[in-house]
């Protein structure tokens, strides 16, 4: 049994998608409440708690091998802030990793945690890190950069507004890495006996300058490459002026100038040769971020029904209770 921490999200997405596909069991750690639904169709199971909640996260792990952790905090949220969830539900999720036995753990990190920034979004990353080193845990630390899918965001935004801000440096080097691949990735790491106890910066496998994933993001999905450029003392600028608003948004713009200042490219090559996999060239995989909606905007996703149990493992069971007999879907979360 795999637990995937961050199941529902861009990332996580993918990865339960990656090891369903081979047919691996997989449990998702889901919050209650959390938009689960589009991963009815993969056949995984679902585990209702929280990274906040060490009782749950120990539960979660019964019968658990492999760890992926692949959770993360994009916008910080009443309680749900990076240093809840990346340090402190991180450090629990080691804990009880350790505790219980589990073979081998994948913690995704990112490529910024190497700068000198002092942002909440990567020392509570470092923390976690430092955690997992500290565990006695068998683990490997993958370090992306930006994600192919971040350009597609951009790209979507010229497509709705004829415009967008484009964060971050211009010139800087990146490795920009489709979802996909990185998943293939974890995966891989979960078998190397070369990538045991090891932290790696990952990446795609070209580098590339910003602006030019930008615009070869926009250029071929068909759209104009109309951007205004956002660089980071912008966005600091930005962070500043927030303050008022509350921590979220001005710590959200912090990490993105983090984020996208930070030079993250690295050697395509090493990287398929590292994993054993064939990293999908920048316009394939621009034109599949762009196209590939989210599951979470299919409109029938929610359709299905699932049976949930809070704290205990979860199974979809098509065929096995009726319909009518399901219980209702967990109230939405509020945060
Ligand atoms: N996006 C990038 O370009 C990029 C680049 C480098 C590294 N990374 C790292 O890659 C990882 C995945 O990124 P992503 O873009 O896929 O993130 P994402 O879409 O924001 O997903 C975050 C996931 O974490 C879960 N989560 C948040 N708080 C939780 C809690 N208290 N307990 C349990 N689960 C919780 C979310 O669940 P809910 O559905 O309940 O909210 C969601 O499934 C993150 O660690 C991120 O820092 C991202």
């Amino acid at each position: 049994m795999i637990l995937v921490t961050g199941a529902t999200g861009r990332l996580g997405t993918q990865v339960v998608r990656v090891l369903r596909s081979i047919g691996l069991d997989v449990r998702c750690l889901v919050r209650k409440g959390s938009e689960y639904f589009w991963l009815n169709d993969t056949g995984a199971a679902y585990f209702f708690g929280d990274l906040r909640d060490p009782a749950s996260v120990g539960r979660a792990m019964d019968g658990v091998r492999h760890v992926i952790a692949a959770h993360g905090v994009r916008v910080e949220r009443t309680g749900n802030d990076h240093r809840a969830v990346n340090a402190d539900g991180s450090t629990a999720l080691f804990a009880a990793a350790q505790a219980r036995g589990v073979e081998h753990l994948v913690y995704i990190s990112c490529a910024a945690v190497e700068s000198d920034d002092d942002v909440p979004a990567l020392s509570s990353k470092r923390v976690a890190e430092a955690a997992l080193a500290a565990s006695g845990l068998s683990y490997t630390v993958l370090r992306p950069g930006l994600f192919v899918q971040n350009f597609a965001d951009l790209a979507r935004r010229v497509e709705a507004n004829g415009n967008v801000f484009l964060p971050g440096t211009p010139s800087m080097l990146v490795s920009p890495i489709h979802t996909r691949d990185l998943a293939l990735m974890a995966l891989a790491s979960l078998e190397l006996p070369a990538l045991k106890k090891a932290t790696l910066r990952v990446g795609g496998p070209e580098s590339m300058a910003i602006e030019d994933a930008f615009s070869r993001m926009c250029r071929v999905n068909g759209l104009p490459e109309a951007h205004w450029p956002l660089p980071p003392i912008g966005l600091r600028a930005l962070a500043t002026v927030a303050r008022p608003l509350g921590r979220r948004w001005s710590n959200h713009a912090r990490a993105l100038a983090a984020h996208y200042s930070h030079p993250s490219a690295v050697d395509g090559a090493s990287m398929g040769a590292t994993f054993g996999i064939p990293l999908t060239p920048y316009d394939e995989a621009a034109r599949t971020a762009f196209t590939e909606r989210h599951q979470s905007e299919d409109p029938t996703a929610r359709e299905e029904k699932v049976v949930h149990r809070q704290f205990t493992a979860t199974i979809y069971e098509p065929g096995v209770i009726k319909w009518e007999d399901l219980p209702a879907g967990p109230p939405p979360r509020r945060d």
